[in-house]
């Protein structure tokens, strides 16, 4: 069934039909994560992987998500080692994406790595992309459903405002819970997180008993995607504002002014969690509203806080 969106669809088992004919046929579709909503294509063939980079506008130096159903088709195109296992076992399906060395034979199309010998991959837990990747004997090569540097879809109609109607079918599976992008974390060497998110350090270093050390995690940047300037609603932004200059869109946690029009809580309870889910959501109201500028109050970095302050301080470089 058709909603206003003529290209968004609810999902069923029709529609399921027509994603995965869709796929089949090297099309793409805007398809709902736990995370934030996905551009997802075939990651076998070349037609469907240019087309992600090209609707995108995505430099060809950075490599797509690689997103399986279980390690059945992962085990083709990964090599394993105990630190991912035991991750793969704790987290998965989740919100988490793991760099690893790619198999020389694998059959993931190389434009979709960058033509890099890693590979990123990830076992989404949301239930329609489960139930999709379920059907295909393929897996999804599935970047964030926006242009390179916008903020992240965290829903469908996001995903219609990014590409309109070049993207011929996207799924509602209404707003994403976490609301943020997966944790990178690259296991190719000793562990080392390249991207925070939900899933926080030291959780994974339970999981692994050791401790990632900070010198490593500040080395060079691995990731080719995470650039300086990313996750952009386009109008500046001001981070650690203690005051609101009286014009601008002001994001912060607590009840604190929440009749004031211009303030914007991301979390009535100060939770960092739902914080983390509310941030790309209020990015996107505050650009519809017509500020020209965002404050932002501090946000303690600690848990989700990495994650947020890793996005808004990214937001705010100009
Ligand atoms: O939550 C998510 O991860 C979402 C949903 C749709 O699954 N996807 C997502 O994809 O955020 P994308 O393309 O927006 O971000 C992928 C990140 C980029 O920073 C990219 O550079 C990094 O993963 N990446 C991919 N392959 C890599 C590799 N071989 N080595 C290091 N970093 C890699
Ligand atoms: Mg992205």
């Amino acid at each position: 069934m058709k909603n206003n969106y003529s290209n968004i669809f609810i999902f069923n088992k029709k529609t399921l039909k027509k994603v995965i004919n869709n796929l089949d046929n090297d099309h793409v579709a805007g398809l709902p994560t736990e995370t934030v909503y996905g551009l997802g294509g075939n990651a076998y063939k070349k037609k469907s992987i240019e087309k992600i980079f090209n609707l995108k506008k995505r430099p060809n130096f950075n490599p797509l998500i690689i997103h399986y159903y279980d390690l059945k088709l992962a085990m083709n195109d990964i090599v394993i080692n105990d630190n991912f296992i035991k991750l793969y076992k704790h987290f998965c399906p989740g919100p988490i994406t793991f760099i690893l060395n790619r198999k020389y034979n694998s059959k993931i199309n190389p434009i979709a790595c960058a033509k890099l010998k890693t590979i990123a991959i990830r076992f989404p837990k949301h239930r329609i992309i489960r139930s999709i990747l379920k059907e295909i004997n393929y897996p999804l090569a599935m970047p964030s459903a926006n242009k390179s540097s916008n903020v992240s879809p965290t829903n469908a109609k996001d995903v219609f405002d990014e590409f309109k109607t070049k993207v011929n079918l996207i799924i509602n599976g209404g707003k994403c819970t976490v609301g943020i992008e997966s944790t990178v974390i690259d296991l190719t060497g000793f562990p080392k997180i390249l991207r925070p998110g939900i899933i926080n350090k030291n959780e994974i270093q339970k999981i692994l008993k050791l401790k990632m050390n900070k010198k490593s995690d500040n080395k060079k940047i691995k990731s080719p995607g995470m650039m300086k300037k990313h996750y952009s609603p386009g109008i500046p932004i001001i981070i650690n504002q203690k005051k609101h200059d009286g014009k601008s869109a002001y994001i912060y946690l607590g009840k604190k002014n929440i009749n004031n029009k211009k303030f914007f809580s991301l979390s009535k309870n100060s939770s960092l969690d739902e914080a983390a889910s509310n941030l790309y959501k209020v990015f996107r109201l505050i650009k519809k509203k017509g500020f020209k500028k965002i404050q932002i109050r501090n946000i303690p970095n600690i848990g989700s806080g990495i994650a947020i302050n890793d996005r808004i301080k990214r937001a705010s470089y100009s």
